[in-house]
């Protein structure tokens, strides 16, 4: 037997039925119309803004990066809980924008943005972070041909990681940002070229569970921002200070706790460096908001074994929730939180089984020897921690299968 992440504590079930939202998991399926499906609940999303609003100082923004889901629905309601939209693409700035948030507090990041994506989010009247001085240029011809004073700041890579990261972002080469040793001049050629100056972009990390790391990074980040102000001369009018903050997917993981994040910050920005003190900061996070309050749900359709281990397979799979696979993020492979849902809480049976899903190929893996109750065709399986990088993250072309359904609660 293999373990697997924690369950969040939340979830209960009625007469042995998993509740999401209130609602039985069979009965959100039967409203889905089927499985696979995805099912977002926004108490939980309101629940973990009001958690961070609470634990940060009050001035600092929450920004929302669409990247972790991109759901319309669940967008549209993200637009009037948070302060800004992060964006990664032509395709998501349309999204952000038909989400009702205001262009003006949309920032686009990533590398590789087109002339056309360029144009548009600068003719929108988004701030484009860039990634490099190429980028920069382009940037300045995309905004004398739409007619628009482009709204500029630069994205960095730190010269430090955020340590324990799931996924590093900074520190050494890397395809994000421009070096730290160069963003002072490219800040300072946008502003003489006559850009709107917007200020600084440090994101070192994602998914970390750390609080003491996430506090030294936020901390280098600030003293990067004030150094590099100071060399380019000019206060920036908002510093992002990245995210990275993680959830508990994997065994023997505990939920973040932000309060002490919250704490540091605090006096960081009772204590800012001249040049910082009029600026406003952001922190920019997805997975956080977003990734607890989704459940996957997938039927089983075939329960068999092979020289004695049990294999139980269901109807979604990798091209859906490819996280949940060890494909996405992580290195080693390892089990998300897993449950039947018709027989939630139920005692487990003796042996352990190996959820697979229905693409032909060994990597769709769901969950790897793992304790369930006894299985039968037709069970209903519950992925939890899959509101973030599921559906829109999962290669969900591969071999033809339907797509996920998705449903959004609260
Ligand atoms: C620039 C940027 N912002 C935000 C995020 C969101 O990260 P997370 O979902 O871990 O909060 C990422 C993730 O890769 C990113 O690259």
């Amino acid at each position: 037997m293999k373990p697997m992440g924690p369950i969040p504590a939340w979830f209960a079930a009625e007469e042995g039925m998993l509740l999401i939202g209130g609602c039985g998991a069979a009965s959100l399926v039967d409203e889905a119309g089927d499985t696979p499906l995805f099912v977002y609940d926004m108490d939980i999303v309101g629940a973990q803004v009001r958690r961070f609003r609470s634990a940060m100082p009050d001035a600092l923004h929450l920004h929302y990066a669409v990247k972790a889901n991109p759901y319309a629905p669940l967008l549209a309601r993200m637009a009037g809980l948070v302060d800004g939209f992060d964006i990664a693409s032509g395709g998501e700035l349309d999204m952000a924008l038909s989400a009702g948030m205001a262009p003006d507090h949309i920032s686009f990041a990533g590398p590789g943005k087109r002339n056309d994506e360029l144009e548009a989010a600068i003719f929108a009247g988004t701030t484009i972070h860039l990634e490099s001085e190429g980028e920069g240029r382009r940037a300045l011809a995309a905004a004398e041909k739409v007619g628009k004073t482009p709204r500029l700041a630069v994205r960095v890579n730190p010269d430090f990681d955020l340590k324990g990261s799931g996924m590093k972002m900074g520190g050494g080469a890397k395809p994000f940002g421009v070096d730290a040793d160069r963003a002072g001049a490219l800040a300072r050629a946008m502003i003489d070229a006559g850009a709107d100056w917007r200020g600084w972009h440090i994101f070192a990390g994602s998914q970390n569970l750390d609080p003491a790391a996430i506090i030294a990074t936020q901390s280098a980040t600030i003293a990067l921002a004030a150094r590099l102000s100071d060399e380019v001369g000019m206060a920036p009018p908002l510093v992002n200070l990245g995210g990275g903050f993680g959830l508990a997917y994997f065994p023997g993981d505990e939920r973040l706790d932000i309060r002490p994040i919250g704490v540091a910050l605090d006096s960081e920005m009772d204590s800012l460096p001249d040049i910082l003190k009029a600026s406003e900061f952001a922190i920019e996070l997805g997975r956080w908001l977003v990734g607890e309050a989704g459940v996957y749900l997938t039927r089983v359709v075939d329960v068999k074994t092979s020289q004695g281990e049990i294999f139980v397979v269901v109807d979604g799979g990798l091209h859906h929730q490819l996280a949940a696979s060890g494909n996405f993020g992580t290195v080693v492979r390892r089990n998300y939180p897993i449950a039947i849902a018709n027989r939630f809480g139920a005692e487990t049976a003796p042996d352990p089984v190996t959820v697979v899903g229905c693409l032909c190929t060994p990597i769709d893996r769901l969950g790897d020897k793992v304790a369930l109750p006894p299985v039968q065709e037709g069970d209903l399986v519950a992925i939890f921690l899959a509101g973030a990088y599921g559906a829109s993250a999962s290669p969900s072309a591969f071999l033809g299968h339907p797509s996920p359904r998705e449903l959004l609660l609260g």
